[in-house]
């Protein structure tokens, strides 16, 4: 449509306007028009008043609407446009807002990356939602996607937890939960370290083993990874979470940091610094690519994966998402790959995020641990179904609905907001049914979904229907619908997609108010039955990119 716009404009001035002079805004207030086109900038080229160039075009072209303060203000036929998306909307459905501006693209997306042997957190989490969503856009957009969790699976630390589960590790406890069982080892080895300080050769010992592909090492190591994994996918269950294309994580490049390090060396950006190798960036914050006893770091992997998947993918974009505590890391990769002479650092992304609080302060137990994420799940999930009431009257069962209701709400509490801000988490309040939440969504479209039992097969006459404020306010934001999605991906910000179904959960809600859906008037009823209906399928989809599921009844 502004694309329409545009053209009309552009030809009308028979190309004296250059096309990037026309600029297609929103008026602010939203009586006023659809759209808004400042007519200053014209003014120079035409040597006219804004006013008067807004006024010919509106006497000499098809555009419809009014001259304020110098903006040209476009009001569309409601009628024609309504009828238009409600043909669209009922004929794409689910492929509404669908576009190509990925076509021929590439792009891998880097998330969740949870370390093995270890609690899978709430920081975790915020990756794994945040770039889920991604995902969903990605493929809205038509871009070819992978998805890769790069797990935390090498470091002296495993070297350590081989000895530790060997000496005080018990089989029955790991068929209980892996990770708790690994983690009380692995406390055990500290706290034994501490007073004998040999224990720390022999876990350095073990490391070496596992460096070196020794079958018995390799065999603890990749059983622990195994059933890690098992894990973290229960979490990923709870969460809807599809497998990812790889699990490749840090220890697949153990092997293969080898040429990365040699063209660092040979392109001379290597120094010593203290014995230990470095990228020096001419601050005081080198990247360190070597200890001095020759052990690689994290840097040193991710350079070899980074290159590894450029070859592999050939990617167009590649989105880390990580939160702002690694800010330093994503760019000292950036800045290594411009170094070396490589012109692909801005496909580069550190898609960044912001800490998980409660009450203000960092999330965690009353021990200070870091909280775990499947509890936290299984929290939200037990208080939803506390509260319903109607169970004999829900179409699936109460454990399915509550599982929905509370991951949903979970799920939209983080993405509703800008991702580099830290989020608070409030279970209460995340799980109301009212005001900013994901329950309030998911609510909105239930109640839609017994509406529309009141629609019968009906031929709607458009003849003299009114498309009142309420009514247009919907159409007009489902109009936005692609462009809103576009902006999301472009700015790898899924936020916006959240905020567009709370904003069209909103409208429905104010027409639900305003009027009665269902009265006498039968041609009228059912086609705002028809409204309801392209309103629920839009809400339904925005929610599913943020991967987000809807429910019937709740
Ligand atoms: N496993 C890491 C952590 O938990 C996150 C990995 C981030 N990705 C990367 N390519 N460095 O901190």
């Amino acid at each position: 449509m502004k694309e329409q716009i545009k053209k009309i404009i552009y030809n009308y001035f028979n190309g004296e306007i250059s096309e990037d002079l026309i600029k297609i805004e929103y008026p602010k207030d939203k009586s006023m028009g659809e759209y808004a086109i400042p007519c200053f900038q014209f003014s120079k080229v035409l040597h006219k008043s804004p006013n008067d160039i807004a006024e010919e075009l509106l006497s000499n072209t098809q555009l419809d609407g009014n001259c304020i303060n110098g903006y040209l203000n476009i009001k569309l036929d409601r009628l024609e446009y309504t009828k238009n998306i409600i043909k669209e909307i009922c004929d794409k459905k689910s492929e509404f807002g669908k576009n190509n501006i990925g076509n021929g693209k590439k792009v891998v997306i880097e998330y969740s990356s949870p370390n093995i042997a270890k609690p899978f957190g709430v920081g975790h989490l915020r990756s794994t939602v945040i770039g889920e969503a991604l995902k969903h856009l990605s493929v809205k957009c038509g871009y070819d996607v992978t998805t890769i969790n790069y797990l935390g699976d090498y470091g002296t630390q495993f070297g350590k937890l081989i000895y530790a589960y060997k000496r005080w590790g018990k089989e029955e406890n790991m068929k209980d939960s892996v990770v708790n069982e690994l983690k009380r080892v692995y406390v055990l080895f500290h706290e034994e370290a501490e007073k004998d300080p040999s224990l720390d050769d022999e876990g350095r010992a073990w490391f070496k083993k596992l460096e070196d592909n020794d079958p018995e090492a390799l065999e603890y190591f990749e059983w622990f990874r195994r059933e890690s994994i098992k894990e973290f996918e229960k979490t990923y269950d709870l969460l809807k979470i599809n497998k990812f294309d790889s699990y490749e994580g840090e220890a697949y490049y153990k092997d293969k940091m080898d040429p990365v390090i040699n063209e660092l060396a040979a392109k001379n950006l290597l120094s010593i610094s203290e014995g230990a190798t470095i990228v020096d960036f001419g601050d005081d914050k080198p990247a360190l690519i070597k200890r001095s006893d020759g052990a690689t770091l994290y840097i040193t992997r991710d350079l070899a994966a980074l290159f590894d998947r450029k070859r592999r993918y050939n990617f167009d974009e590649i989105l880390y998402v990580v939160g702002n505590e690694q800010a330093l890391h994503f760019e000292h990769i950036k800045k290594i790959v411009e170094m070396m002479g490589y012109d692909f650092a801005p496909q580069v992304k550190h898609i960044n995020f912001g800490m998980v609080l409660q009450d203000g302060k960092k999330m965690s137990t009353r021990h200070g641990k870091s909280v775990v994420l499947q509890e936290v799940l299984n929290e939200a999930i037990d208080k939803v179904k506390e509260h319903i009431t109607n169970k004999d009257d829900l179409e699936i069962d109460v454990d399915e609905v509550s599982r929905i209701i509370g991951v949903g709400a979970v799920i939209f509490n983080d993405l509703k907001n800008y991702r580099t801000n830290d989020i608070e988490f409030n279970l209460n309040d995340i799980l109301k049914y009212e005001g900013n939440t994901g329950p309030y969504v998911q609510y909105t479209y239930a109640r839609i979904q017994s509406l529309l039992k009141n629609k019968i097969d009906y031929d709607i006459s458009y003849n003299d229907l009114e498309i009142n404020d309420y009514i247009w306010n919907i159409i007009w934001l489902l109009y936005r619908y692609e462009e809103n999605i576009i902006n999301a991906k472009e700015n790898n910000d899924p936020s916006i997609i959240a905020k567009y179904a709370l904003d069209l959960a909103n409208l429905f809600n104010k027409l639900y108010a305003s009027e009665k859906i269902v009265d006498d008037d039968v041609n009228y009823s059912q086609f705002k039955l028809l409204i309801c209906e392209i309103t629920a399928i839009v809400i339904k989809d925005s929610l599913s990119l943020l991967n987000i599921e809807t429910i019937n009844k709740m």
